[in-house]
């Protein structure tokens, strides 16, 4: 399996002053930023980063939620990285999530549920390019 993955800390947890301990709970879990950056994504730029969910009930309310304030952008490497980091981010809905997971701790509802994980390597090589060019990255071979 690949070594890294893209997370997204999500806005309201951004607006809400979670972002250090969200990147603190990270660290301690034994992943290492290879690069980070916080921006705001324009409405299209969430639809096209969201695209396999376009036409899901949900997909508006998460585009624009994804777009209405400041985001932080992170690839992640560790071994195992894209599944681990699905096991500490938690259930999609934060009133699934287990105890310690960090849904669990800092999500409010589906759309506001804090941070995103890529949910395969595919998505994971996806999801880097779309944010991050090649000199962004610390490490070259990620
Ligand atoms: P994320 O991991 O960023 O990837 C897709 C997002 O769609 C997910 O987090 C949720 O915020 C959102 N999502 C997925 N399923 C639902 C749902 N049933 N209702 C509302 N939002 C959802």
């Amino acid at each position: 399996a690949g070594n890294k993955t893209l997370t997204i800390i999500k806005p309201f947890a951004v607006k809400n002053g979670k972002l250090g301990a969200i990147l603190h709970k990270i660290e301690e879990s034994g992943y290492r930023f290879a690069a980070i950056k916080t921006l705001k994504l324009e409405k299209h730029e969430a639809e096209e980063f969201y695209a396999e969910h376009q036409g899901k009930p949900f997909f508006d309310d998460l585009t624009d939620f994804m777009s209405s304030g400041p985001i932080t952008a992170a690839i992640l490497t560790k071994e195992n990285a894209v599944e681990d980091f699905r096991y500490l981010i938690g259930a999609t809905d934060p009133s699934e999530a287990q105890e310690g997971t960090i849904r669990k701790m800092f999500a409010t509802s589906k759309t506001r549920n804090a941070i995103h994980g890529s949910d395969s390597d595919e998505s994971a090589d996806r999801e880097c390019d779309f944010f991050f060019s090649r000199r962004e990255r610390l490490k070259t071979d990620i």
